[in-house]
């Protein structure tokens, strides 16, 4: 059974209001794209075409005018909505239907990736035929994320939920490949002390078992936070300075979606004229000339 993927964009945002009392966090710009553009690029790099989107109910017109049903980049979105946040692993119910018992890759609507090497890492952890994979990132404030422990041998022997003193530098990403038995899983934990289901839960559930690889992202990787008013704005200007510089863009579901052969060259060439005069259309002007 191919993997599907799951992208969770609900939320309240809560972190970066009022900005986001208007509007869903993960529809604001990371310079000039939407947030949502990278996760979803993510799935499309690791070869997923089959994607439900998680979203509140007030929020879910929004994603679906700038969505739409995947068509466009030749992949399919389910539409799902989250009526309250209710923990991350609470996913893995709302789509045991679309799951079917396939495996699944779920991304958090506000992960951004970059990285040389980043689609390999993604088609490695895709070709897993059981258990998890999840990717420990090296940060300065790991108290913030669920965060890996790691014996002398370097057996990872816990992953803990925002720990007020962290065993290791080492966060969990919001990026999570799990079997097919992730909703039965999810069905078997309780919620926290703070009231949710929580995806390190999950996580523990696999580890316990021996399932779970935790590959590191090493230095070659950035993993952006989007937080705070701070890092949304350290991330745009990420994404700006390593386009500009590079005449590449990071996060383009069109450019991958024709690279992937999913779309053709008028597909993409009619996917350009809808941007017309924006830095986006312009760039995807580009991709057709190469
Ligand atoms: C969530 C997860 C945490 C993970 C993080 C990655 O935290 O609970 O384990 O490290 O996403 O972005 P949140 O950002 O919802 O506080």
């Amino acid at each position: 059974m191919s993997r599907k993927g799951i992208l969770l964009a609900g939320g309240t945002g809560s972190r970066l209001w009022p900005i986001t009392l208007g509007t869903s966090k993960q529809l604001l710009p990371i310079y000039d794209k939407p947030m949502v553009y990278y996760p979803i690029s993510v799935l499309m790099l690791a070869g997923i075409r089959e994607i439900a989107i998680i979203t509140t109910p007030e929020d879910q017109p929004q994603f679906q005018r700038l969505l739409g049903d995947g068509s466009q980049w030749g992949v399919s979105f389910t539409w799902i909505i989250q009526e309250r946040p209710e923990g991350l692993a609470q996913a893995y119910l709302l789509t045991r239907d679309f799951l079917d018992g396939a495996p699944s890759a779920m991304v958090l609507g506000d992960n951004i990736f970059f990285g040389h090497g980043l689609p390999e890492i993604l088609l490695r952890a895709n070709a897993q035929p059981s258990g998890g994979t999840v990717f420990g990132y090296h940060v300065s404030d790991p108290e913030r994320y669920g965060v890996a422990a790691f014996d002398a041998s370097g057996k990872v022997t816990q992953i803990i939920e925002k720990p007020k003193v962290p065993p290791s530098n080492f966060a969990i990403t919001g990026l999570y490949f799990l079997d097919g038995r992730a909703p039965d899983i999810a069905a078997g934990i309780g919620p926290s002390p703070r009231g949710e289901l929580e995806i390190v839960d999950v996580l523990e559930h696999y580890r316990a078992e021996g399932s779970l690889q935790v590959e590191r992202m090493g230095r070659g990787f950035a993993w952006l936070d989007t937080g705070t008013p701070g890092s949304l704005l350290d991330a745009g200007n990420f994404v700006r300075t390593l386009q500009d510089r590079q005449g590449m863009q990071v996060g383009s579901p069109d450019e991958i979606a024709f690279r992937q052969g999913w779309i053709t060259r008028d597909g993409l060439a009619e996917r350009a004229k809808v941007f017309g005069k924006s830095s986006y259309g312009a760039h995807l002007d580009g991709v057709l000339k190469e």
